[in-house]
């Protein structure tokens, strides 16, 4: 049985005085969920916000890494560094990331294979464009940005990773994918799984969707059989926005 996981991706909002505030507020509300849960801030919020989330239900993670462990990277932040400052879970090849950033499969791939050699865990999104989705190529792009992201990972560490399907098209934009395009990608996410690996890895692998979810589509979306959890943008930065979502099977 997979359990529901749900987290919100901050983005690049909240200053750390408002982070803290949300963090707070989020622990308090949330503190009788037994879904799996994880708040991203930025990385000048990590800090205040691991304060906050210490020894609570909710993990701490963060948007993005360096592929590389240390040095001449101006600008980059170290997988130690979040190490150090609790962060016990990392979000990479964000659609942001790969198409504002220009990250490919393969600095997304040092990035996993990094994180994962420390502990952490991974939230690996992938997702199609819409000009890809028109053109009928949604599962062969989810397929190569799976193959690609995941290639030398040991299925020993699959445990640390966690797939966020979130279509291009869908993320902020108030278009969600219906429940059944949404479910269609997952099943095909999971099979992808299945020929990289095995069955048994399939059908532990947790498959979060992401993209414009809000509490009034939060249930029919995790209602799907291959949907395991949310990655929350918009919805997760004020507590009446997220807490339907996190408590959807309450
Ligand atoms: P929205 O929920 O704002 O569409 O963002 C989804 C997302 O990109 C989460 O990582």
């Amino acid at each position: 049985m997979r359990k529901p996981f749900i987290a919100g991706n901050w983005k690049m909002n909240k200053t750390p005085s408002e982070a803290k505030v949300l963090a707070a507020d989020l622990v308090n509300q949330l503190k009788d969920s037994t879904n799996k849960l994880l708040v991203a801030p930025s990385f000048t919020c990590l800090a205040t916000v691991a304060e906050v989330v210490k020894g609570s239900n909710i993990m701490l993670g963060a948007q993005n890494m360096a592929t590389v462990e240390q040095g001449a990277h101006t600008g980059e932040t170290s997988v130690l560094m979040l190490k150090d400052l609790g962060v016990e879970a990392v979000i990479l090849g964000h659609s942001e990331r790969r198409h504002i950033y220009g990250e490919t499969d393969a600095m997304i791939n040092q990035k996993v294979k990094l994180a994962i050699a420390h502990g952490l865990e991974v939230l690996l999104c992938v997702g199609e464009t819409i000009d890809e989705r028109e053109a009928g190529k949604a599962v062969d792009v989810v397929n190569t940005q799976l193959e690609e992201g995941l290639k030398d990972v040991a299925e020993a560490d699959l445990k640390f990773v966690t797939i966020a399907y979130e279509p291009v098209w869908a993320i902020g934009t108030g278009k969600t994918a219906t429940p059944q395009d949404a479910q269609d990608i997952h099943l095909a996410a999971r099979s992808k799984v299945a020929d990289l690996y095995s069955k048994d890895a399939a059908d532990k692998i947790c498959i979060q969707y992401g993209g414009s979810v809000n509490a009034s589509n939060v249930k029919e979306l995790m209602g799907q059989p291959d949907i395991d959890g949310g990655l929350i943008g918009g919805a997760s930065l004020t507590p009446d926005a997220f807490l339907p979502i996190a408590n959807f099977n309450k």
